[in-house]
C-alpha cells in the first residue's frame, strides 16, 4: 500500500499564518519582533537559506536584518559581531547561520549567542535545558518534526523511535524532543552495526545522516512513518536521506524532500523568534 505523503508545505503555511496573527498582535502592543541572521561568506546553500528565512520573516511581519560578513572576517570580528546583537535591544532572536568558513571556531561562536536570543536552540545551556526537560529554545528542524507527527496525529508515546544521525543540530535533539515524548528511542549512526535491522523495528524512523537515498525499502517496516530530514543536493536535483520511490510502498507515512521537514523548519524558526520578543515583553 501507498504510504501517505506528508505535506509539509500545507502544515507550515497553517503555522506561519498563526505566526504572522501573533507577530501583529505583538506589534500593535508595541513591540515589533526582530531576528538578526549572520551570514559569514559565500557558501551557496547557506545564501539560499537564509534568503529564505528573510522572506518568511517578512511575509510573517517580523523584522529580520541580516549581517554578512565576508569569507575571511576573523575570529575576533565575528565574535565582535555576536557581542553587538547581544546588547541591541531592538533584536530578540540571533542565528548564526552554519556552516561557517573552515578557520572559525563555530562552538566558540554558539558560546558567545546570549542564550535568551538563541532562536536556533544551539547554545549548550539551550541543549542542557532540552536534555533537563526544561524550557529553552529548542533546534527547528527537531521541533518541526515533533509538530509535523502531531499534526498527522501519529502517536508517539510508548512507540519505537528510530533516529539514524547523531548531529547536534538534528539527531541529539530529535532524540531528545522523542524521547520526552515517552518514545523508546534508538539513535544509530555511521559507525552502528546492523543499522538495517534495527531500522525495521521502527514505528517512526528519522533518517538525518546526510546521504542521499540511504534509507531504503528493506530498511523499513511495512506501515512505519518515515521522516526524511535530509537536504542533499544531486546532480542538480535535492534530494532527501530517503529512497522515496521505494520506501514509499513500504512506509505508513512518508515526508517528501523537498515539501516536507524543510518547510517546517522555517516556520519553527518563526515562532522561536514570537517566543523570544515575548519573553523580552514580560
Ligand atoms: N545550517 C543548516 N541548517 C541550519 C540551521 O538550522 N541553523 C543554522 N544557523 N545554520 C544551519
Amino acid at each position: 500500500m501507498a504510504a501517505i505523503i506528508m505535506d509539509g508545505r500545507s502544515v507550515a503555511a497553517r503555522l506561519k499564518e498563526t505566526a504572522a496573527q501573533e507577530a501583529l498582535a505583538l506589534a500593535q502592543n508595541g513591540m515589533m519582533p526582530h531576528l538578526a541572521v549572520v551570514l559569514v561568506g559565500e557558501n551557496a546553500a547557506s545564501q539560499v537559506y537564509v534568503r529564505n528565512k528573510e522572506n518568511a520573516c517578512k511575509k510573517a511581519g517580523i523584522r529580520s536584518t541580516v549581517l554578512r560578513l565576508p569569507e575571511n572576517c576573523t575570529q575576533a570580528e565575528l565574535e565582535d559581531a555576536v557581542r553587538a546583537l547581544n546588547e541591541d535591544a531592538s533584536v530578540h532572536g540571533i542565528l548564526v547561520q552554519l556552516p561557517l568558513p573552515d578557520h572559525l571556531d563555530e562552538a566558540a561562536v554558539l558560546r558567545l549567542i546570549d542564550p535568551d536570543k538563541d532562536v536556533d536552540g544551539f547554545h549548550a545551556m539551550n541543549s542542557g535545558r532540552l536534555m533537563n526537560g526544561q524550557r529553552g529554545f529548542v533546534p527547528c528542524t527537531p521541533l518541526g518534526v515533533m509538530r509535523m507527527l502531531e499534526a498527522y496525529g501519529i502517536p508517539v508515546r510508548g512507540k519505537h523511535a528510530v533516529v539514524i544521525g547523531r548531529s547536534n543540530i538534528v539527531g541529539k535533539p530529535m532524540a531528545m524532543l522523542l524521547l520526552a515524548a515517552d518514545a523508546t528511542v534508538t539513535i544509530c549512526h555511521s559507525k552502528t552495526e546492523n543499522l538495517a535491522q534495527i531500522a525495521r523495528q521502527a514505528d517512526i524512523l528519522v533518517a538525518a545522516v546526510g546521504r542521499p537515498r540511504f534509507v531504503t525499502a528493506d530498511m523499513v517496516k511495512p506501515g512505519a512513518t518515515v521522516i526524511d530530514v535530509g537536504i542533499n543536493r544531486v546532480d542538480g536535483a535535492i534530494v532527501g536521506d530517503v529512497d522515496f520511490d521505494g520506501v514509499s510502498e513500504i512506509a505508513g507515512y512518508l515526508t517528501p524532500v523537498p515539501g516536507g521537514v524543510g518547510q517546517m523548519t522555517i516556520a519553527m524558526l518563526l515562532a522561536n523568534t514570537l517566543d523570544a520578543a515575548r519573553n523580552r515583553g514580560q
